[in-house]
């Protein structure tokens, strides 16, 4: 067979929904357990967190009506993975516990891989079968690798458009998907519906879990997971809008809420390939912020602009957080951070120690400036890196100062594609450029209007690209010679049918930081 029909067959067989395990199975063994109603891998298998030796895989039994029973039981459940898309060579299985504590999730870390290598895997549970995936392990940490391809993408609002960014990303060939946050969205805006949430908004871990289910209920967002394994960081809607830290928009008492972070950070745990869940002695505290070296090419800090940042300067006292301040003299309180003291330090050291070519810090929203003139002073977005200048000067300043070379900051958030340079003091020509950053577009989230952006364009000239008209995502290849970023496109809202096109491509150059449209 030749390998485009293997890739075919793959893929047919990562889309179907149903498979029977049988005695011809390539292991040739079965996983005991119970003889399902109907399939319980309905959510479909992920990959994640890929290293040079190990991956990170994952499941979640769904269980139907007639299956409900089974519910209460713990089950056990094979993981299987193979050398070949024919899975006709084993490489190793697993046998893993779940239960319903876990929301019968299932995260293999499947270890004793070969770097650089393509697997295919599958799970196996009682006469149940799963989906295959297909993932990809690192390069060994000092291999002289040529090539890194990433799909970056962010925020992809379920009611407000069709996954088809997701639909081609599947089809592409890529080392991992960078997936930058606002996976779930919690809020409904019934102006831009064209598919409905079911529920309304989520605050306990029941609602999470079904919220999450929902997402993944999409087969275009289940193939991608299937095709590639994902690296992955959250924002805000992983909770709620404009949290920050223990406060949420409405005051709601820290207590209170770090309650409801919990229970979403453990819905979002129980449906990710992530290695780390919440802390069991502190369940509203997940590690996520990760660093991962892709051969001596690129080293990619995945960050976590959430958890631990100071409060939003200057909120409204009674809509709280995430607005447009002017005017807000708290912004230069220089003790305060977006990313908390300690992944501060834990990234500049990181830093400054890389001996990689490209250095990646992929965050969950904009680094460049975004505000305009007003009457009372130049206004800042105070939940963006606007929001936190000092941090943003210390962070790119120290850049500097190590005089680091080709740094690329990723982001998302902000629903639409910017091709920016970054200076330690924005937009001052004095200052040199020290990093550049590309942020991607939603996936389907709407974004602002043309008026506003042309306002901004106009008045950040370290601004080279915006567009927040279209939604897609971004496809980075990055090489040691320099990293393109092109952004993949169709116009608000993403329907079942859209087609994505180029709508503009940057490039990066090796040793010359900034960007320049291609
Ligand atoms: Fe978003």
């Amino acid at each position: 067979m030749k390998r485009r029909d293997l890739n075919r067959l793959a893929l047919a067989w990562a889309l179907s929904a149903w498979a029977q395990v049988g005695p011809a199975h390539a292991s040739g063994r079965r996983a005991s357990g119970p003889a399902w109603q109907a399939n319980p891998f309905a959510l479909g298998v992920a990959s994640g967190q890929p290293r040079p030796d190990s991956v990170v895989l994952w499941t979640r039994l769904l269980f139907a009506e007639a299956d409900l029973p089974l519910q209460a039981q713990a089950q056990t459940v094979l993981c299987e993975v193979f050398a070949d898309e024919a899975l006709r060579q084993p490489v190793r299985q697993w046998h893993t516990e779940t239960d319903a504590r876990r929301g019968h999730s299932v995260h293999v870390i499947a270890s004793g891989l070969q770097p650089r290598r393509t697997y295919w895997y599958r799970f196996v549970c009682g006469t149940a079968s799963s989906p295959v995936g297909r993932t990809r392990t690192a390069p060994a940490v000092d291999a002289p690798v040529q090539q890194l391809r990433i799909a970056q993408a962010s925020c992809q609002h379920f009611e407000q458009g069709h996954y088809v960014a997701h639909r081609e990303m599947a089809q592409r060939d890529l080392d991992f998907v960078l997936f930058l946050g606002d996976y779930i969205y919690e809020s409904s805006n019934p102006r831009y519906r064209i598919r409905p949430h079911q529920g309304g908004v989520p605050k306990t871990l029941d609602e999470y879990r079904q919220r999450h289910a929902q997402y993944k209920g999409d087969p275009d967002l289940r193939a991608c997971h299937a095709a590639h394994p994902w690296v992955m960081t959250w924002d805000d809607h992983e909770v709620v809008n404009g949290y920050a830290n223990d406060l949420d928009n409405q005051y709601t008492d820290p207590a209170v809420f770090l309650r409801r972070r919990a229970a979403a950070y453990q819905a979002y745990f129980e449906h990710m390939p992530v290695r780390i869940g919440p802390d069991p002695a502190a369940p509203h505290q997940m590690r996520i912020h990760d660093r991962m070296v892709w051969g001596q090419l690129a080293e990619l800090w995945t960050l976590d602009s959430r958890q631990y940042r100071d409060h939003q300067a200057c909120p409204d006292p009674n809509r709280g957080g995430a607005r447009v301040v002017v005017g807000c003299d708290a912004l230069q309180d220089v003790r305060r951070s977006m990313l908390g003291s300690a992944q501060e330090a834990w990234l500049t050291q990181g830093l400054g120690e890389s001996t990689r070519r490209w250095k990646l810090i992929a965050q969950s929203t904009q680094m460049s400036p975004t505000g305009v003139p007003t009457p009372l002073g130049r206004s800042s977005f105070n939940d963006a890196w606007d929001g936190y200048p000092l941090a943003r000067e210390r962070l790119l300043a120290s850049i500097a100062e190590a005089r680091l070379q080709d740094v690329l900051v990723l982001g998302g958030d902000v629903h639409m594609n910017v091709a920016a340079n970054l200076r330690a003091r924005p937009n001052d020509e004095r200052s040199p450029v020290v990093a550049s950053e590309i942020v991607t577009t939603s996936v389907t989230s709407r974004g602002m209007g043309e008026a506003l952006l042309a306002t901004i364009r106009d008045n950040n000239p370290d601004i080279r690209h915006a567009r927040a008209d279209e939604r897609g995502y971004t496809l980075l290849d990055i090489r040691p010679g320099g990293v393109s970023a092109t952004f993949r496109a169709t116009p608000f809202p993403a329907q079942a049918d859209s087609v994505l096109r180029d709508q503009a491509r940057f490039e990066v150059l090796a040793g010359r930081a900034g960007v320049q449209a291609v």
